[in-house]
């Protein structure tokens, strides 16, 4: 469904690389997660399977086809994008906001209202109540699903998502990782999910593509990459959940053996 051959995006005349000679393959109906420090080329990888960014060199296929030979407007609108810190119009409604694609693409406003009836309630978000509202009327939670149903409201079988859950409190985004999951399988979506959160990616991903300095250090599924960790850095961002997860029982099994005590 996805295909990136050899991209890489250079800056300053090519003297910097945000992202180098990365090879990747997403199939259709796979949820892939790619994972890597801040500054490791996440957003830009992203952003050039929908042509927001031009790559220096190699090539990007989207359903077997080179995106370059493909209108750069007319793929954005048939690509779901979730944008790092939302990104909704301040100056629409949530209403105005989800509609806006399929209003571009030409629909109906029949269909227009439909299908943002749809994907509010899919998301979570009864119309009645929030369809009229503005985005500084609603919580960082709602906010993020409204990015989602915006993302998801032109029918898109591709999504794109950039750190879609990392600015909401635990209990927010744990609900809505395993709510997009579901939709996602439901949906049959093919999604890259970028993250810097190796627990988001185990929890949600088919698949793991690490990054590191612009490079994909490896790309495997979850038990792979634990079981043969191509090297120390991989290693040790895949073991980090476990050894959090273990050491949580510890304290917590040394407090209750404290009440036990006491
Ligand atoms: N327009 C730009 N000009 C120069 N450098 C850039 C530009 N955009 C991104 N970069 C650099 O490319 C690298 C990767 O950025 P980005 O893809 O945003 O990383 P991530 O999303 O993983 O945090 C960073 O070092 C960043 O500073
Ligand atoms: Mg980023």
């Amino acid at each position: 469904m996805i295909e990136l051959k050899n991209v890489r995006k250079s800056y300053d005349g090519g003297r910097s690389f945000a992202v180098s000679d990365v090879c990747l393959r997403v199939n259709r109906g796979e949820l892939l997660g790619l994972i890597g420090e801040s500054g490791c080329g996440k957003t830009s990888t992203l952003k050039m399977i929908n042509r927001l960014e031009e790559p220096s060199s190699g090539e990007i296929l989207v359903n077997g086809e080179n995106v370059r030979r493909q209108n750069a407007e007319q793929l954005r609108r048939n690509i779901g994008y979730v944008f790092q810190g939302i990104g909704l119009f301040p100056h629409y409604t949530v209403a105005q906001n989800v509609s806006a694609v399929p209003e571009l693409l030409g629909w109906s406003p029949s269909a227009v209202l439909d299908r943002c009836r749809v994907v509010l309630d899919l998301v979570g978000l009864p119309p009645t109540q929030f369809a009229e509202r503005f985005p500084s009327q609603l919580s960082g939670g709602q906010q993020q699903r409204v990015g989602v149903a915006r993302a998801l409201a032109a029918q898109p079988q591709l999504v794109l998502m950039d750190e879609p859950f990392g600015a909401l409190d635990p209990i927010t985004r744990a609900d809505l990782q395993d709510e997009f999951k579901s939709i996602q399988r439901r949906l049959e979506l093919t999604v890259i999910l970028v993250t810097h959160d190796m627990t988001e990616a185990l929890l949600m991903a088919d698949r793991i593509a690490v990054m590191k300095q612009g490079k994909v250090q490896q790309l495997g599924s979850p038990t792979e990459l634990l079981n043969a960790p191509s090297d120390p850095y991989v290693r040790k961002l895949i073991e980090m959940p476990k050894q959090r997860a273990d050491r949580l029982d510890q304290i917590l099994a040394a407090h209750s053996r404290r009440g036990a005590t006491t």
